[in-house]
């Protein structure tokens, strides 16, 4: 059995704050995590849980460090890596000058691969440990991806692009194909590692009433699949999808006519969504992506994060890699703070912590396992560096709240924030290097012993 056990202050979300109040939020200021077998023993107050360790027990000390659970990005493409930081376009002129260009290169199984593995590292070092991510539409960018994945033993989520128009030749599929396709995938990697399936048709405008069905049908064979699209991200989009599909009463009803709209839906964006669709989409159970950089970033509006709530949609927060410029979750706090006050609504940084973990996870529906390191749950977790930077030290040294350290980090913040990033106990990510970093004092950083170590 393996065992570590890590001293520092802790901080992980039980609950929507917003609905359950702000002791949804736990925080120790001198807390222990104990992590035994890749999965949470034991969370809490140090002075509680350090008397209960056998003797002999080894603790790393991790003095100045906060520790969280991994953050999951709610909605995120991989291929589009190489398009983030594109000048100048909105959604559908950037989907044509830069993204449908890039994706054609994952025809080739060597440049998924090589994108796979740098996109994961990307992850790792922003502390983003679970996400629900687009491929492409070639089989074979899911399969590098999945490779890549179950190697690290990564909690992602992931499904095959499906388009049959309106795209270019080199990235549609047909009906038939991409069903042929998405079922074989799910037969391929259902149940390795802590990977998931999401049927991803890309959304409304290119795909056909048939695909679209061809989807629901696929999703409706596999419960344990979730369905990943985008909706209502631009007004020039909603228009064209109002013209695509003039017998549908809004948008969201071109997705429910064809079984897509359900508990297991991720619906990415969301930000003309009208209070009715939101409503729909809560009553049905389906989750909204937030995607605060990638909405400022092409232009595409104000998502109201308080309306989504109000209607009782389950929000994540996505990156939104390519449009959006930043694989920091951390970053994506800030953004939607800034979204949120030009909103007139400033959220609330626990609020706002919350959305970037145990959120995602319901989102995700992967809340049984991750999103918070209550005892039983899988241990990726976060060691933050509240002095990361010399600005972030000083700064977060006279932020006398939690909630405070928190808006600090997410407006200062990024992935020199994330100091480690564990994933199921196992060291995944070091800043530094895999030197230990701290607390030269304890034999090695992750000093636990079952029984006492004997002597040199
Ligand atoms: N809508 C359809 N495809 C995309 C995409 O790749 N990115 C974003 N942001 N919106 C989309
Ligand atoms: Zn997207």
């Amino acid at each position: 059995m393996s065992r570590y056990a890590y001293r520092a202050a802790l901080l992980h979300a039980l609950d929507d704050p917003c609905v359950a109040g702000p002791d949804a939020v736990t925080h120790y200021d001198d807390g222990l995590l104990v992590v035994e077998d890749g999965h949470v023993a034991a969370f809490g107050a140090y002075a509680e849980i350090a008397a209960t360790l056998p003797a002999g027990a080894r603790v790393t000390e991790l003095p100045g460090r906060l520790i969280t659970p991994g953050f999951v990005d709610a909605h995120i493409h991989y291929p589009q890596t190489d398009v983030v930081a594109a000048w100048g376009s909105q959604l559908l002129d950037w989907l044509n000058n830069h993204t449908y260009p890039a994706e054609q290169a994952f025809a080739d199984r060597a440049h998924a691969d090589e994108t796979a593995a740098f996109f994961l590292a990307e992850l790792l070092r922003n502390g983003t440990t679970s996400a629900l991510i687009f491929g492409t539409v070639h089989k074979t960018s899911v399969d590098a991806l999945f490779d890549a994945a179950l190697a690290r033993n990564m909690r992602l989520i992931a499904g095959k692009v499906l388009m049959d128009r309106r795209a270019p030749a080199a990235l549609t599929d047909t009906v038939e194909t991409g069903r042929a396709d998405t079922e074989a995938l799910i037969r391929a990697w259902r149940g390795k590692g802590r990977l998931g399936y999401a049927v991803t048709p890309r959304f409304a405008v290119t795909s056909s009433d048939a695909q679209l069905a061809m989807a629901g049908e696929v999703a409706a064979a596999h419960p344990d699949v979730l369905i990943h699209t985008h909706m209502a991200e631009n007004r020039e989009e909603v228009a064209r999808v109002g013209e695509l599909f003039p017998g549908a009463g809004d948008y969201l009803d071109v997705y429910a006519r064809h079984g897509l709209v359900g508990p297991r839906s991720v619906f990415a964006h969301c930000v003309h969504s009208s209070d009715d669709a939101l409503r729909r989409m809560a009553t049905a159970g389906a989750s909204a992506a937030f995607c605060p950089s990638s909405n400022l970033l092409l232009g595409s509006g104000l998502f109201s994060l308080k309306r989504a709530c109000t209607c009782g949609v389950t929000v994540g927060l996505g990156t939104d890699i390519g449009a959006g410029a930043s694989f920091s979750l951390l970053h994506m706090m800030g953004e939607a703070y800034k979204v949120g006050q030009l909103g007139g609504d400033a959220l609330d940084p626990l609020h706002a912590f919350y959305l970037a973990t145990l959120a995602g996870a319901r989102a995700l529906k992967i809340d049984g396992h991750v999103g918070n390191l209550i005892p039983g749950k899988e241990a990726d977790f976060l060691v933050l560096d509240l002095a990361a930077t010399p600005l972030l030290a000083r700064r977060t040294a006279t932020a006398a709240t939690i909630a405070e350290k928190l808006f600090v980090l997410s407006v200062l913040g990024d992935d020199r924030v994330v100091e480690r990033t564990y994933l199921a106990g196992e060291l995944a990510h070091s800043r530094d290097g895999a030197a230990p970093v701290v607390n030269a004092l304890v034999a090695g950083w992750d000093g636990y012993a079952a029984t006492p170590p004997t002597a040199p």
